[in-house]
Order: C-alpha cells, then sequence, then structure tokens
C-alpha cells in the first residue's frame, strides 16, 4: 500500500503521535482547564504544551498568541471574517484554496468587501510587485497560500511581506496549510500579522487540530468570532478580552492536541531541514521519473526547489478519476483527484472543469515508493492512445 496523498491529511504519523492520543484518551480524560482537579490540571498542561511547541517551531515568543482552532479553514474563516469591516478592499491569489477564496467571495457577495484576485503564472509563480500594484486606499488584507495545495509552488512569502510592511492599515494573512511542519516559518521574518495552519497534514497530528497565530496588537482590532466558556473570568458575563481566551471558547480537542504536540516534537527531533531535504529529493526522483512517461501531462514548475512534495498529472487518454481509481484498485496507490477545492488554480493551469490526479508525498514515502508509482503511471499510460 502507498500513500501518496499527505497534502489532504499525512499518514502515517510518528508513533509517539499514537501513543500520545492513546496516553491522553485513557488517563487525561477530564476537561482541560475548568475543573480544577489533577486530570483537568494534567489536561491543561497538554494543552499548554501544544501551544508553546507551535509557539517554537513558528518561531512565535508569546504562545498565548497560537490561537487553537479545529483546522486550517477554521483558522481562515477566524482571521477573514474577523479583520474585515464593511467597506475593506481584500487582494488574494488565483491559487488559493477555498478555505480562503470562499470566505472572501461570501463577504463580497453580501457587499462588505471588494476583492482583487491576482494572477499567477499557469505553474503557479506569484509576481509580489502584482500584489503591491493592487493596493489601494481601503486594501486592509493580503491574504495568500505559502504553497499551493495543487501543484506545490512555494510563494514569495517574505517578498510580500516586506512590501505588505511598507502600507500602514494593511495585514498579512499567510495560509500555511500546506508548509507548517516541512518548510522553516518564522512570523517574524515574514512579518505575517495572522498565519493559519493545519495539525493533520506536515505537522504529523491528527485531523481536528489546527492554529491561528495573531501578531502583535492584532488582537486590539480584531474581535472574537465565537463566544462561550473558557474557565476564565467566569463570573463576566462577556467574553474576555485577552489572548488565546479571547479566540478560544468551549471544551478543546485536548486528545488532539496532544498527539499534535507529539507530532511537533517528532519534527523538532528530526530536525526540519532534514525531512524538507527527504521531501525534495523524493520530489526531483517522481519529477524526473514522471517527466520521461509518454503520455503524462505534469503541471507546476517541476523543480523541487520551488516546490512542496506535491505534483499534479495527468494520462493521455484518462479522466482524473480513471488514473485514481485505476491506481489505487490495481496498484494500491492512493491518490486525490479532481479540482483539490482549488479550482481558481486549475483554470489558470488549463486542467479544469476534470482537473487532475494529485501526487502528494511526505516524510514516510520511500524513493522504492517513487518508483513503483513511476512505474504503475507507466503501465496506464501505455495503455492510453498512442500518439
Ligand atoms: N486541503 C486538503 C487538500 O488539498 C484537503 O487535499
Amino acid at each position: 500500500m502507498i500513500y501518496f496523498d499527505n497534502a489532504a491529511t499525512s499518514w502515517p504519523k510518528p508513533e509517539a503521535v499514537y501513543k500520545a492520543m492513546d496516553h491522553c484518551m485513557r488517563y487525561v480524560g477530564a476537561n482541560p482547564g475548568r475543573s480544577g482537579h489533577k486530570m483537568s490540571v494534567e489536561a491543561e498542561r497538554l494543552v499548554l504544551n501544544a501551544r508553546e511547541i507551535l509557539a517554537e517551531i513558528f518561531a512565535v515568543e508569546d504562545s498565548s498568541r497560537i490561537i487553537l482552532t479545529f483546522n486550517a479553514t477554521d483558522s481562515l474563516n477566524l482571521g477573514i471574517k474577523c479583520m474585515l469591516r464593511p467597506g475593506d478592499h481584500v487582494i488574494t491569489t488565483c491559487f488559493e484554496h477555498n478555505s480562503v477564496i470562499r470566505p472572501l467571495r461570501h463577504l463580497e457577495q453580501k457587499g462588505i468587501i471588494e476583492l482583487t484576485v491576482v494572477n499567477c503564472t499557469k505553474e503557479g509563480i506569484l509576481d509580489p510587485r502584482d500584489i503591491e500594484k493592487a493596493i489601494r486606499s481601503n486594501t486592509r488584507l493580503v491574504a495568500v497560500i505559502h504553497a499551493s495545495n495543487v501543484i506545490g509552488t512555494i510563494m514569495p512569502a517574505e517578498e510580500i511581506g516586506e512590501i505588505v510592511s511598507k502600507y500602514d492599515g494593511v495585514y498579512y494573512l499567510i495560509d500555511a496549510a500546506q508548509t507548517a511542519g516541512v518548510f522553516p516559518i518564522d512570523v517574524k521574518k515574514y512579518k505575517v500579522d495572522l498565519l493559519a495552519f493545519a495539525g493533520h497534514k506536515c505537522l504529523f497530528g491528527p485531523q481536528g487540530t489546527g492554529g491561528l497565530y495573531v501578531g502583535e496588537g492584532i488582537e486590539d482590532i480584531m474581535p472574537s468570532l465565537k463566544e462561550g466558556g473558557t474557565g476564565s473570568l467566569s463570573e463576566q458575563e462577556v467574553h474576555p478580552d485577552f489572548l488565546p481566551d479571547k479566540y478560544e471558547s468551549g471544551t478543546k480537542n485536548t486528545v488532539g492536541l496532544a498527539g499534535l504536540a507529539a507530532g511537533v516534537e517528532f519534527i523538532m527531533k528530526t530536525g526540519i531541514e532534514k525531512i524538507h531535504a527527504h521531501e525534495q529529493e523524493l520530489t526531483a526522483q517522481l519529477i524526473e521519473g514522471l517527466q520521461g512517461i509518454k503520455g503524462v501531462t505534469l503541471y507546476g514548475p517541476q523543480d523541487a526547489k520551488k516546490q512542496t512534495s506535491v505534483i499534479s498529472i495527468n494520462v493521455d487518454g484518462f479522466r482524473s478519476n480513471e488514473v485514481g481509481y485505476y491506481l489505487d484498485q490495481k496498484h494500491d496507490v492512493m491518490t486525490r483527484v479532481g479540482l483539490h477545492c482549488a479550482p481558481l488554480a486549475h483554470k489558470r493551469m488549463g486542467s479544469a472543469p476534470d482537473g487532475t490526479a494529485r501526487l502528494s508525498m511526505g516524510y514516510f514515502n520511500t524513493a522504492q515508493e517513487v518508483d513503483a508509482v513511476c512505474q504503475a503511471v507507466s503501465k496506464l499510460a501505455k495503455s492510453g492512445p498512442q500518439t
């Protein structure tokens, strides 16, 4: 069985993740930070541990700036909906996931915001100067994906940060769903105000985990999205305004956070550079292997240094879902097919409306698996129309 769907959710997880979650379920099953008894205090300690290790991996000094959410979509909705006011203008790109595009289009359709979607090349390459050119007097937010979930292209996050930081009243949001955990991210270097991430992808946590980094001063201008029980200031009928409670309420996914913390610890121990280097090697090998197969179209930069370990393909004579079905049924290779919740990207790449078959690798994939996948794709391509 070969799992090449890590861009959707990473699998398998490091052994420590399974152990931490099992331990949490069995022995630390109480409500974190509410009840004051030993087990509740221990559960809160697990939550704090997750917050602190996440702060460390993104070079965030104050861990209360890490808001724990349930996934990247949750984080993006919080950042987008709470930062924007009537009359604001937002700049984004044509390679965004629906988790950015849909909340923005929703606000636009309600007449709340104006939206500019900046074009990229069909390889997903964005010229940061196009972001600057789109800035207007009412621009409030620049929201950019860190790496495309369809073709892996890495966006010029640092250059965009430099540009945005020159404009007073313009804030910068990065969707790091595809890069957090495999690509070194330093919030100060990127000059980012809001960084949204998923826990269940490259950070090796389980589904139902994610987070949003909230930059200094953002909490003064960004209202909460939901209010409720926090276990703090319970005598007050109004929600606390301090971090992280301002943006967190209700019982947390403690077991998920215990797993996420173990996943991030694994990354720290292994070294993010080592993980990145391994994925880069596999990516280079897969690109080279697929490039040599007649009848296969590759999308994206086709350069392991310019992308994450995500490669989209099509095979002549087959629809993308047929490619995925064949790989799954005949070769036990798991991929994701279709539009990958990024219809604008496919439109730009010329692969809409059918989409592509996406092969996405992770740290636990091997060179042998890459070879086996190339052989499987080659078999399919040979059975297609020969030109
Ligand atoms: N956003 C995830 C993906 O790209 C689910 O597959």
